[in-house]
């Protein structure tokens, strides 16, 4: 038997130590969060992205009385972002939610499908995606997708060459 760790970097900031350009993201996102359609949870959560031109495209989730038609505010973003600009790679993207009309003392850690869905814009564009997961007061930064999604599965999988 043989043992695999991961080791993961994740940076720690107070809002007050992000840089202007990531505060402006980080308001797109707080912004973006209090335009979510979410009467079901009352969990109102705003994503926004920032491409490699410089445009930020915000998103927030968007439910439905099916509930499994609902949809969260990353894949909103996200979709949004590639949709409007399919050739231009996305940089960073932040997420932040707030419950009762106050923003998350915990920073918001992306649900499991809207991380398979940023490894597959990190993938689709073959750079990083520089994710802000926001609290309140803290916001969590990792360099990649893949940092928060260990043994993901891709479409190199998809390939006969891996069957071979
Ligand atoms: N939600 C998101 O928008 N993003 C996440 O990463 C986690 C959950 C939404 C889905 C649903 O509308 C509400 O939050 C409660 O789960």
């Amino acid at each position: 038997m043989k043992k695999q760790i991961y080791t993961i970097e994740i940076k720690s900031f107070v809002v007050e130590e992000l840089n202007d350009a990531e505060k402006h993201l980080l308001e797109r996102a707080q912004k973006a969060s209090a335009m979510a359609f979410a009467p079901y949870s009352a969990f109102l959560v705003g994503c926004a992205v920032l491409l490699e031109n410089g445009e930020i495209l915000t998103g927030n989730n968007q439910e439905n009385a099916s509930f499994p038609a609902g949809l969260c505010a990353e894949r909103v973003a996200l979709a949004y972002a590639n949709a409007t600009y399919p050739d231009v790679s996305v940089q960073a993207v932040c997420i932040v939610a707030q419950l009762h009309g106050t923003f998350t003392a915990v920073p918001l850690s992306p649900c499991g499908i809207c991380r398979q869905t940023l490894l597959e814009c990190e993938n689709r564009f073959g750079k990083p995606i520089r994710l802000y997961m926001a609290g309140k007061d803290t916001v969590l930064q990792v360099d990649s997708v893949k940092d928060i999604l260990p043994l993901h599965f891709d479409n190199q999988y998809l390939l006969d060459t891996l069957t071979e």
